[in-house]
């Protein structure tokens, strides 16, 4: 089995049992989820033709950690199509979760149409340099990879969460008379039911087989690294949005590993094999881990400040 996290065969019964919480909570989606328009919200009457007014930064300043959390958070949406793809292919076509993924792509898209139109309306971003990232990103293709549905559907709970805290504050960085806020807070509101979808399944799962999912989740939580790696300068962006208190480690602890895994009473499961045992006692340490590097990052960020 190599250094296999999931045993094979577990993961597939595990995914056979989970079709029927996947379709619930997929109906439960499409009926607590808002349809709502990308373009309605774009200050078009702000919006200029770019060979006849070219971009420059000062049409609407903006600090280098807003920036960036913008660039990241729409080449993220626009990188869905590879993400999800991949992320599905051990799955059956039939099975339910193939459905879901069809229309969380499809509202992926839509956050990708009314983050890049309100950036177009209002030049926050460079637009030249937003296409040129975007056709590197997109011709790399790169996406956070699992090797089990196990890890996948733990990873993408954290992803979802940690996608919305960025889009949010991300929005709140914004002044509300260009319109960012109510974009940004429009999108952080699927990202929060995308969350509650793969928290819910996750949840299923921990019921049908705990002990493989508590491993599959030590085993997401302490490699995590957010979608976006493929985009250029990503660890520079990374840096700057952290730097600025949209997202980094302590919004990740805080906001993110701590509520889910309380909401999945990790540390209060029983029955747990010798190994899943022991995988969350690491789960612990990293969870230790992780608190220390965010303390250390606020350190930082109050340095920088003083
Ligand atoms: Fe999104
Ligand atoms: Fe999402």
């Amino acid at each position: 089995m190599g250094n296999l996290v999931v045993d094979p065969g577990k993961d597939h019964v595990l995914v056979e049992e989970l079709a029927g919480p996947a379709a619930s909570l997929f109906n439960r989606h499409l009926s607590v989820s808002k349809e709502w328009y990308p373009f309605e919200d774009v200050p078009w009457d702000m919006a200029a033709d770019f060979e006849e007014e070219r971009w420059n930064a000062k049409q609407y300043p903006l600090s280098q950690g807003v920036q960036s959390a913008i660039i990241v958070n729409v080449l993220t949406e626009d990188n869905l199509p590879y993400y999800t793809h991949t992320l599905m292919s051990p799955i059956k076509p039939d099975h339910p979760l193939r459905d879901w993924s069809r229309r969380w792509t499809a509202e992926e898209w839509r956050h990708s149409a009314a983050i890049r139109d309100w950036i177009l309306a209002t030049r926050a971003i460079d637009p030249y340099r937003l296409e040129d990232d975007r056709m590197v990103q997109m011709s790399k293709g790169q996406v956070p990879q699992s090797n089990s549905v196990a890890e996948m559907i733990a990873y993408v709970s954290f992803q979802e969460l940690a996608t919305q805290v960025a889009h949010r504050n991300t929005g709140q960085a914004l002044d509300k008379t260009m319109r960012g806020k109510k974009i940004m807070s429009k999108v952080a509101g699927d990202e929060g039911l995308h969350h509650a979808f793969y928290r819910d399944l996750v949840l299923a799962a921990l019921e049908i087989d705990p002990s493989t999912m508590v491993m599959a989740i030590q085993s997401e939580l302490r490699n995590f690294k957010m979608p976006g790696t493929g985009i250029p300068r990503f660890t520079e962006h990374e840096e700057a949005i952290a730097l600025a208190g949209i997202f980094g480690a302590q919004q990740f602890v805080e906001a993110v590993v701590k509520p889910t895994l309380s909401y999945w009473r990790i540390f209060d499961l029983e029955g747990l094999s010798a190994e899943a045992s022991q995988a969350r006692e690491k789960m612990g340490r990293n969870l230790a881990g992780l608190t220390r590097l965010a303390a250390a990052q606020q350190a930082r960020i109050a340095s920088l400040q003083a």
